[in-house]
């Protein structure tokens, strides 16, 4: 779609040697791992420079033009993340990444309603950062953890359990990182809400991907990243209820999340400031919203489609290699996990990369799922509007190598 506006094509050019084949020539960056992170447009870029050299000042604090300046434009971007995904500018919080904002949901809110006894519902796709964090308070309360089973298509087959286990919390991905399915997370959350469960996404490979719109699904919270939108890394967000954030106890406590404090107690201010402790990621903050503008300018549905149609084409140029196991068959993002048989993940990643084409190779931070899957590691392509068909092409070709080398 937009090659040209990424400086890191033009930069990750490979000039060195090649051992597996073609002599020393110049190799074009390949990059096939956006749902690790995405790539940064130009524009993004020279945001942050911009801030640092004109706006460098510390936001909410100084009493002069700078520092105003930057506040406001801090706040831009939270309304810009607001209309993006349906919400009100005072249900969104900035933390680091997906990650802090599960962290942040865990023990701000799921801690004061969990009691020994109570369910709380997951499912075997999760990414590790909406597992652990579970785990952990599990262990101080008392709760059961339940899984929603996937199955080799990508799946849930015993969603009847949130009816019946009537589940306190419900916290499920809406784009596995893995097998790429989009889970029907307006559906779950209505079963949920049906039994009085409260509703967490793992949004972190839907938005930026497909049009997100909070009040539409319905959940309580929703969290993601800004590096999987083109932003910069250290910008996470989390979205929340106004009515659900009024009532939560803040995470962290510091700097500029009070109203007054004594020697003896504090007060806080209202959300979403009581949960933005300390001096924030503003720099990265302000630089987020060109990322938001330029999928805005693009459509978001634009970009859905654009990578659908490249995931189908990839899916099909896969499947031309009969060593090639594809894991799931969701066409309906950029996310292709598979293996080749008898070669592992690591060898394929690290031939790849003689190519210079970066892919993914592990267990992607969902060992359940590599359980279920009974694999160690799956190799993964997971796609972005800078990829196009020359690039699958390459893929296809430099896997065809692999291959034959290995026979
Ligand atoms: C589905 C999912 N959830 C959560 C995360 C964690 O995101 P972050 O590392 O930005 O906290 C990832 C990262 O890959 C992810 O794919």
């Amino acid at each position: 779609m937009d090659k040209k506006n990424f400086p890191i094509f033009k930069n990750a050019k490979f000039q060195g040697s090649i051992s597996h084949g073609s002599g020393s020539q110049e190799k074009d960056f390949i990059y096939l791992d956006s749902s690790a992170t995405t790539q940064k447009p130009q524009v993004v870029i020279d945001e942050i420079k911009k801030v640092y050299e004109n706006y460098n000042a510390n936001v909410f604090r100084g009493l002069y033009r700078i520092s105003e300046e930057a506040t406001s434009m801090y706040e831009e971007t939270r309304k810009a993340v607001a209309d993006f995904i349906n919400a009100e500018t005072s249900e969104i919080i900035f933390t680091k990444n997906t990650t802090e904002s599960l962290n942040t949901v865990v023990y701000s809110f799921a801690k004061s309603i969990l009691k020994k006894g109570d369910n709380v519902l997951l499912s075997e796709m999760e990414h590790h950062s909406n597992i652990v964090p579970w785990q952990i308070l599990q262990k101080e309360i008392g709760f059961n953890i339940l899984y929603l089973e996937v199955d080799k298509s990508g799946q849930f087959t015993n969603l009847d359990l949130i009816t019946q286990k009537e589940p306190k919390i419900v916290s499920v991905v809406h784009i596995s990182n893995v097998l790429g399915v989009i889970n029907d997370v307006k559906k779950i959350t209505k079963m949920a809400k049906d039994v009085g469960s409260y509703v967490i996404i793992d949004g972190a490979q839907a938005v930026g991907h497909i049009g997100v719109d909070v009040k539409t699904i319905d959940c309580d919270f929703y969290a993601f990243s800004a590096h999987k939108m083109m932003g910069p890394t250290g910008v996470g967000v989390l979205y929340g209820r106004k009515e659900l954030l009024d009532k939560m106890e803040p995470l962290y406590g510091g700097g500029e999340m009070i109203l007054s404090v004594s020697k003896d107690s504090c007060t806080f201010k209202d959300a979403p400031y009581k949960f933005e402790a300390g001096t924030p990621n503003f720099v990265d903050i302000i630089a987020f919203r060109k990322s938001i503008e330029y999928i805005n300018d693009l459509g978001i549905s634009n970009i859905h489609k654009y990578i659908k149609d490249l995931s189908t084409y990839t899916h099909y140029q896969l499947s031309t290699l009969k060593e090639v196991e594809i894991y799931g068959d969701s066409r309906d993002t950029g996310i292709i996990s598979f293996n080749i048989s008898g070669v592992h993940p690591h060898d394929v990643a690290t031939f790849l990369d003689e190519d210079n084409i970066a892919i993914r190779a592990g267990h992607h931070c969902a060992q359940v799922l590599m359980k279920k899957f009974n694999v160690q590691a799956l190799s993964r392509v997971s796609l972005y509007i800078y990829n196009d068909k020359s690039d699958i092409n390459a893929l296809v070709k430099s896997l065809s190598k692999i291959i034959d080398y290995y026979k």
